[in-house]
């Protein structure tokens, strides 16, 4: 096995095990731990054991290895690999009983920073959907035995994904991004998973998908299983507080980047 190959087959194996005491805690009953950025950012006890979880298995694992995690934050490694990891991404579906929530992970090398790293492996498991998505680079995106790949057509329009981050204050600017966006969409989704919005455009389910804001967490594993898709990646206005991430087939991305890109 290649080595993208065995870092994927760890963060399978880790991300499986993380889903299932995701399912378990949900069906105790799920409690605040805290909020974060605004009140409607919340953490969830099980945010931080699943964590915690993960971070236990990748430490014995691979003890060299650094790690970015979205509730325990940084710790710099020696090997020139860093773990990213969301151990709930859809907190809020994950808090209300929605099944739209997923345990994300992926190796990077180089310096943990998106603008630079390279993804080697990615895992997104939605537990309570039953779906798994693997990817590992040169080595293509996998949900099961089915290979993904991105659609590339879209006759009436493209089946958009989008997200607006929990600051009531910037719900005026992202909706008047959509009013931009959808001249060129068939219709929008809004699921609450960034992730899972990510794995459904390398599946092929949606034909794009943007977001302002999002942290790296939020999308390290999703877009190495769009570009192993056959798909395209960016992110404009990378120095202000919320970039915008741009993703899909590669006319979509272009069309969806010509609209974002602008100044309106
Ligand atoms: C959030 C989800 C949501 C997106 C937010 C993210 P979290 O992640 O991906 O869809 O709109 O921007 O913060 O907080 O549930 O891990």
């Amino acid at each position: 096995m290649t080595p993208a190959g065995e870092l994927r087959e760890l963060a399978t194996e880790i991300a499986r095990e993380a889903g299932e005491l995701a399912c378990a805690r949900r069906m105790e009953g799920v409690r605040l731990a805290a909020t974060k950025s605004t009140l409607a950012d919340i953490v969830t006890e099980a945010d931080r054991e699943v964590e915690d979880l993960i971070r236990g298995r990748l430490r014995a694992a691979r003890p060299h290895d650094g790690f970015l995690g979205e509730e325990s934050g940084a710790e710099p490694g020696e090997s020139g690999i860093t773990w990213v990891v969301d151990p709930i991404d859809g907190t809020v579906n994950y808090a209300y009983g929605l099944p739209a929530y997923n345990v994300s992970i992926a190796a990077v090398r180089g310096e943990p920073d998106p603008e630079s790293w390279e993804a080697l492996a990615a895992v997104v498991n939605a537990p309570a959907l039953g779906e798994i998505f693997t990817a590992a680079r040169d080595e293509g995106a996998w949900a099961g035995g089915l290979r993904l790949a991105v659609t590339d057509e879209t006759p009436a329009g493209a089946l958009l994904g989008t997200g607006f981050g929990y600051d009531p204050a910037t719900h005026d600017g992202d909706l008047a991004t959509v009013r931009r966006v959808m001249p060129m969409a068939r219709d929008l989704r809004r699921m609450g998973a960034a992730a899972l919005d990510l794995a459904y455009v390398a599946a092929g389910r949606l034909d794009g998908f943007f977001e302002r804001g999002l942290r790296p967490w939020d999308h390290a594993a999703g877009a190495l299983l769009i570009e192993e898709a056959g798909g395209v990646v960016s992110r404009v206005d990378v120095e202000s507080p919320r970039p915008m991430l741009i993703a899909g087939g590669r006319d979509v991305h272009a069309r969806l980047r010509d609209i974002l890109a602008s100044k309106s």
